[in-house]
């Protein structure tokens, strides 16, 4: 079991890497700002600091899930979080199955030695909750000195994945129970099909039980189609999902912790996304290639040169003051909010 986890995480990783998996349509086109020709807010004075939950961030942004498990996941991860560290930001390691599996695997997820500060979230698949009880969960946290847990929801990708799960009802009640029995605040997390509010909100006394939602919605990597280059078929499910902006507004609207992502390509789109309300802007795909680039420095150098420049040219001086800025909303994601909140009500 556990070799087959192995490989799959090193395919995982070559096919984002190598292949168009991307979803066709990016809903953080429709979006723009007012621009605002006199602003009073100097580039060098912006702060762009923020709160992860219970931790301080530098710049709001997070490294969403992505490996663990085999040897080359040991160089990665510890890359990333470097990274993470170096500029303030979250990372978060890939799903924790494997060294679950197999404790000899820790050392490929273990990154603490070089992101003393940061927040490093952990990570589960919701349907391996059937598998493992709290006890384990909470030891595979405590070894690799995390800080938070993010459970992934993650249905799309299994019933295209040849191996995937089918079993998933009562999956809410297992949740429920994994975050009422650990000691680590949990995130609730998509891997790419998104989040909306009914999901938060179908959990009971959720505001306490979850501490935040990482949206990871359709518009960036679909793992739908990631799978069909591992021989499933994704068909007309290549573009399933909800559109990450509209999750965005939804769930930050209900005042939980939102991490914006799953196609947010840039600090441009970031800065979209903590207009609609989202507290830190995440990606994994945009990361991993510039770590096989060799250009991870320069890729969150430029997300944080995006982001600044957008503040300056809305007059939002820090993160607050970009939370209350206008956008337009066209096209697509316009029709797509009106029809959604018909449904809403
Ligand atoms: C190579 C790779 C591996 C991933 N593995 C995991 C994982 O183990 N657990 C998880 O929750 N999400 C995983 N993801 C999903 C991402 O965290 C993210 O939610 C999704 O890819 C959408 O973001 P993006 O459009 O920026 O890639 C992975 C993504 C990539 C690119």
């Amino acid at each position: 079991m556990s070799k087959l986890i192995r490989s799959r995480k090193g395919e995982h990783i070559d096919i984002c890497v190598n292949e168009d998996v991307n979803y066709s349509y990016n809903f953080f086109d429709d979006i723009e700002f007012v621009h605002d020709a006199l602003t009073d807010v100097n580039y060098d004075d912006i702060d762009t600091s923020t709160t992860f939950i219970k931790h301080h961030l530098k710049h709001p942004f997070m490294i969403t899930a992505m490996t663990g498990g085999y040897p080359e996941a040991k160089t990665i991860n510890k890359r990333l979080a470097a990274l993470c560290e170096k500029y303030g930001i979250a990372f978060g390691l890939g799903s924790q199955r494997a060294m679950i599996e197999n404790k000899g695997l820790t050392e490929t997820y273990y990154v603490r030695d070089v992101a003393k500060t940061i927040p490093i979230v952990g990570n589960i698949g919701a349907a391996q909750l059937f598998q493992y009880d709290s006890t384990k969960i909470n030891d595979a946290l405590k070894s690799v000195d995390a800080d938070y847990l993010a459970i992934h929801l993650n249905t799309l990708q299994e019933l295209v994945q040849p191996e995937g799960d089918r079993r998933f009802a009562g999956l809410k009640e297992k949740i429920e129970s994994v975050c009422r029995e650990i000691e680590y605040p949990v995130i609730l997390k998509e891997t790419g099909a998104g989040i909306d509010r009914s999901v938060v909100k179908r959990f009971a006394g959720w505001r306490p039980l979850i501490a935040g939602v990482d949206i990871a919605g359709r518009g960036g990597t679909s793992w739908s189609k990631v799978e069909e280059y591992r021989g499933g078929i994704a068909g007309p499910f290549g573009e399933w999902g909800n559109p990450t902006p509209a999750c965005v507004m939804e769930v930050a609207n209900t005042g939980i912790f939102t991490i914006a992502s799953g196609g947010v390509r840039h600090g441009l789109d970031a800065a979209k996304a903590f207009a609609l309300g989202a507290d830190v802007a995440g990606a994994a795909r945009p990361f991993i290639s510039a770590y096989f680039k060799g250009k991870l420095d320069e890729e969150i150098e430029l997300w944080i040169t995006y982001l600044k420049r957008a503040m300056v040219l809305t007059n939002s001086g820090n993160m607050r003051e970009l939370g209350r800025t206008n956008v337009i909303i066209t096209g697509r994601l316009a029709d797509y909010i009106k029809a959604k909140s018909m449904i809403n009500g």
